[in-house]
C-alpha cells in the first residue's frame, strides 16, 4: 500500500507568516488546497488567517491566495451568451437597495449582469433578503436557469451554490469566530474569489466608507479597493471602485419590505436623489468597464430610469424568478413614530445606529441561521441640514414584534441631534473617490 505524502507540513507554513516571511505561490496552492481535502485542521487555517492578519501579505501573495479560493470550486463561464457582463460588489452598509435598482438599469443599457449575491448578516442588510420580501421570489437558481434568465431578461440576482469558492466558506466562518474577519487581504481575497468565479468579465466594487461600513476611514477604504481593483485586474476582470459614502444611511428607507418599496419609487422615475444618483454613477462605470469586451452601450443609465425602460427589466427579472411583481409588499403590523420634541435643524443621522434599530426590529439576522422579519424596518423622514419643527415625525419603525421597538428606540436616539444650523454635522461627499 503507498502512503500519499504532503509536500509541506502546515506547522512550517504558519511559522514561515508567523516569522513575517513570504510564502511561495507551492505553499499557498498546497494550503488552501490541503484545507479544503481536510488534511490541514481547522486550528491551524485559524492559527494561518492570524498570521495573516497580524503580517499581512504581498500583492502576489494575495493574488495566489485569491486564485487558491478560485481553484477550489467551479468557475462561470457565460461567453455562450455573446454579450459583455458586468457586475457589481457592495462592502455592504445601511439603506444600501442599489443593486435592485442597478442591475435591471446596466441590462436596460445593453450589457448582461450575472449577479451573484448574498445574505445581511449584523446590521447591514443583504441583497437576497430584500428581495425575498418580494412573494414567490426564488433565490435558489441551477446553473442553467441562471443562463436562462441572464439570456432573456439580461440580469439575473442569485444565491451562490456551495460548489462557488468553497475555501472562501469556509474560511469566512473560521474567520467570523476566530477575530479574524479584519484583514485587508483575506476581505479581498475573500470578495474577489466570488466574483471571479461567478465569471464576470467586468467588476465595480462599491467601497463603503464611514460608520455604518466595515472600513470607517477613507485611508482604509482606499487600501482595500487599491487590493481588489489589483486582484480583479491580475484575474483578467476589468476591475475599478468608487469609494462611496456610507456615514449617512442611503436613501429614506432600511428594512427588506420598505427598501423594495423604496426601489420601486426609483424605478417608477422618482425616489431619494442620492439612490439616483449612486446607481448611475455606478452603472456609468459598469458600462464603460464593460466596453474592454467590445460592448457598446445602446443607452444611458439616467434615461432608462426616467422613461420606464429599467422597470420593465425590472419585473421581467423578478417574474423570471416566480416572484408576484404586484403582490403586496406587507410592513409589520405594529409601528411607532419617534417626532423632534424642538425646533432646530437635524444635525447628524449616523448610519450605523440606524441600522442596529433596523436590525433590533427584525430585519437582519445574529446569527445565519436567523429568520428575518420582511416587514420590519426603520424610514427615517429627515436628513442632516433639514429644518425640523417640534412634534414633526422624525423617523416610523415597522416591526411584527412589538416587544423589539423598545431596544430598536434605544438605537435610534443614538442616532440623531437636532440642534442649530451650525452644528449640522460635515458629510463625506456620496462619492469621494474611484481607483482604476
Ligand atoms: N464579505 C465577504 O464576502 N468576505 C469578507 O471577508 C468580508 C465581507
Amino acid at each position: 500500500m503507498t502512503v500519499a505524502t504532503e509536500p509541506f507540513a502546515a506547522v512550517d507554513l504558519i511559522a514561515a507568516k508567523r516569522d513575517k516571511h513570504e510564502l511561495s505561490d507551492e505553499h499557498i496552492d498546497w494550503f488552501v488546497d490541503a484545507y479544503v481535502r481536510n488534511v490541514i485542521a481547522e486550528e491551524q487555517m485559524s492559527a494561518m488567517a492570524m498570521a495573516i492578519l497580524l503580517n499581512g501579505m504581498s500583492r502576489r501573495e494575495i493574488v495566489r491566495w485569491t486564485n487558491a479560493y478560485v481553484n477550489s470550486g467551479e468557475r462561470m463561464d457565460w461567453s455562450r451568451l455573446g454579450k459583455a457582463t458586468a457586475d457589481k460588489h457592495s462592502t455592504g452598509g445601511v439603506g444600501d437597495k442599489i443593486t435592485l435598482i442597478l442591475n435591471p438599469v446596466v441590462a436596460a443599457c445593453g450589457v448582461s449582469v450575472p449577479q451573484l449575491s448574498g445574505r445581511g448578516l449584523g446590521h447591514t442588510g443583504g441583497t437576497l433578503d430584500k428581495l425575498e420580501a418580494i412573494p414567490g421570489w426564488r433565490a435558489q437558481l441551477t446553473n442553467e436557469e441562471m443562463f436562462s434568465v441572464l439570456n432573456s431578461v439580461g440580469a439575473v440576482i442569485c444565491a451562490a451554490s456551495d460548489t462557488l469558492a468553497p475555501a472562501d466558506r469556509r474560511i469566512y466562518a473560521l474567520r467570523d469566530v476566530t477575530a479574524t474577519v479584519e484583514s485587508i487581504p483575506l476581505i479581498s481575497a475573500s470578495i474577489m474569489s466570488k466574483k471571479i468565479a461567478e465569471g464576470t468579465g467586468a467588476l465595480v466594487l462599491d467601497v463603503k466608507v464611514g460608520s455604518g461600513a466595515f472600513m470607517k476611514t477613507v485611508e482604509q477604504a482606499r487600501e482595500l479597493a487599491h487590493t481588489m481593483v489589483g486582484i480583479g485586474n491580475d484575474a483578467g476582470v476589468t476591475t475599478r471602485a468608487l469609494l462611496t459614502a456610507m456615514d449617512v444611511p442611503l436613501g429614506r428607507t432600511a428594512g427588506n419590505a420598505l427598501e423594495v418599496h423604496e426601489v420601486l419609487e426609483v424605478l417608477a422615475g422618482g425616489g431619494p436623489s442620492d439612490v439616483i444618483d449612486l446607481t448611475v454613477a455606478l452603472a456609468r462605470e459598469m458600462l464603460d468597464a464593460a466596453t474592454s469586451q467590445g460592448a457598446q452601450p445602446t443607452r444611458d443609465p439616467a434615461d432608462v430610469l426616467n422613461d420606464g425602460t429599467a422597470m420593465d427589466v425590472w419585473r421581467k427579472m423578478i417574474s423570471a424568478q416566480g416572484g408576484d411583481v404586484d403582490a403586496y409588499l406587507p410592513l409589520g403590523q405594529h409601528s411607532h413614530t419617534v417626532v423632534a420634541d424642538s425646533d432646530g435643524f437635524l444635525t447628524r443621522l449616523d448610519a450605523f445606529q440606524v441600522g442596529v434599530a433596523s436590525w433590533r426590529l427584525g430585519a437582519g439576522r445574529a446569527r445565519k441561521e436567523d429568520a428575518i422579519d420582511m416587514g420590519a424596518g426603520v424610514r427615517w423622514h429627515a436628513v442632516p441640514g433639514e429644518a425640523i419643527h417640534a412634534g414633526q415625525p422624525l423617523f416610523t419603525l415597522h416591526t411584527n414584534d412589538e416587544a423589539r421597538i423598545k431596544n430598536a428606540l434605544v438605537a435610534l436616539s443614538q442616532a440623531f441631534s437636532v440642534g442649530a444650523a451650525d452644528d449640522v454635522q460635515q458629510r463625506l461627499p456620496l462619492i469621494i473617490d474611484r481607483i482604476v
